[in-house]
């Protein structure tokens, strides 16, 4: 007797297509378009040439700017590609100190540290910084990789979460902590500083004054707010007019170099010299995995310095979101309320919001649809964004497509 049983390469082939295919069937599935120039105010798709972009992070615009490419380029040429190693093995090149001093510098911290991504970031300081006897608290809209490195902390350390910027609602896990005999190392506090579905900001002033009241430090992962927010752009910190660093500000940021400072890719953590050691001996993205590419580092602390060369490319990213929220406006749509480049449009459905976006870029302009399960069902969104590099003809443009739709 032949028997058809099939071999577990055949399960897994079946039951990955079936899920691509609900996803298809449901009008989920992301298709990725495809670039063939750098990213700027414009840029080429090869299925529709030529488009205005408004959903890149690239606020400041220095995703392709000369200096920060050629900068780039010079990394490469004097550090080659890497060193085929981990920093702990092999060491590290120079441009990555250079490139942690000049974070430190700017987030106004003692010091800083590089990772690939603000993803290995996260996944860096929750895990290895906490000790069995705290407590994490988390914003319930924090961003995934906040969520997932808090995971990744073992056991012995408490993690809750809070209502979202519900200071009421904090206050409520910290009296809880203050009662609980488990607790008895430190309380974390941790948000991002501009949610990124929302728009919306941190309050850090109620959530500083709040951890103070408990002795809790107070993390934040600005990935959307560093190049935005305040005068120079420092930060959602900035904007509030708090500090860098504790005790009146921040202890922890968390942030990217993959958004405004640069594009390119990399992320960090900044905060106490002490804890940037730490990192150095224990955090496992850094201990187990090559340190960002030599050219990245030189090409993002050359963003950095062009951003606090030219702070009034923060006031024109300002003026260009102003000018498109009120655009937006009185074209007819709902956006987010915010002070971010963000501007959210409600559409309702998920299958809206995609198919909104399709036309979009058929106009020209390129668009992301968001929907479930990414936002919750029926808050489905275009989230349109704004860069210091649009003109004012490109978001007359922007507005004219939307009229369209
Ligand atoms: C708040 C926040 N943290 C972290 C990340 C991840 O950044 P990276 O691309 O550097 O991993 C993002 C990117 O979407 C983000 O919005």
């Amino acid at each position: 007797m032949t028997t058809t049983m099939q071999t577990g390469h055949q399960q897994f082939i079946k039951r990955t297509g079936d899920v691509l295919d609900g996803l298809i069937d449901r009008g989920e599935y992301k298709y990725l378009e495809t670039l063939t120039s750098p990213m700027g105010p414009t840029a080429t798709l090869d299925k529709y040439g030529e488009v205005l972009v408004f959903c890149s992070n690239n606020y400041v615009g220095l995703a392709n700017d000369p200096e920060v490419v050629e900068a780039g380029i010079e990394g490469l040429r004097t550090y080659g590609a890497g060193t085929a190693s981990v920093r702990f093995i092999c060491g590290t090149f120079q441009a990555h100190h250079d490139l942690e001093e000049t974070i430190a510098e700017f987030m106004g911290t003692e010091a800083a540290l590089s990772f690939v991504s603000c993803w290995n970031a996260n996944e860096a300081i929750f895990p290895t910084l906490s000790e069995p006897g705290d407590i994490i608290i988390s914003d319930e809209l924090n961003h995934a990789s906040i969520i997932d490195g808090i995971r990744l902390i073992r056991k012995g350390v408490k993690k809750t979460v809070f209502k979202h910027s519900d200071m009421d609602a904090l206050r409520g896990k910290l009296e809880a902590v203050k009662a609980d005999p488990d607790v008895t190392g430190v309380t974390w506090v941790v948000t991002d500083g501009v949610f990124s579905m929302e728009g919306d900001l941190a309050d850090l002033p109620g959530l500083r004054t709040v951890c103070d009241e408990y002795g809790a430090m107070l993390i934040v992962d600005d990935s959307h707010g560093t190049g935005v927010m305040g005068a120079t752009g420092r930060g959602t910190h900035e904007h509030y007019g708090l500090p860098g660093h504790a005790p009146e500000g921040i202890d922890f940021f968390t942030g990217t170099l993959g958004k405004g400072l640069g594009g390119g890719a990399g992320g960090f953590v900044a905060g106490p010299k002490c804890a940037m050691e730490l990192l150095i001996q224990r955090a496992r993205p850094g201990l187990f995995s090559n340190a960002l590419p030599c050219t990245v580092a030189c090409s993002a602390k050359k963003a950095i310095e062009i951003l606090m060369r030219e702070p009034q490319r923060v006031q024109k990213l300002r003026d260009n979101t102003k000018y498109a929220r009120e655009g937006i406006g009185k074209a007819g749509f709902e956006v987010i309320e915010s002070p971010t480049a963000i501007c959210p449009i409600i559409v309702g459905e998920t299958s809206k919001a995609i198919s909104m976006s399709k036309r979009l870029l058929e106009l020209g302009v390129f668009v992301i649809g968001f929907g479930f399960p990414v936002v919750p069902e029926g808050v489905a969104r275009l989230r349109v964004q704004l860069s210091a590099a649009h003109t004012t003809e490109h978001i007359d443009e922007l507005i004219a497509a939307l009229k369209k739709l």
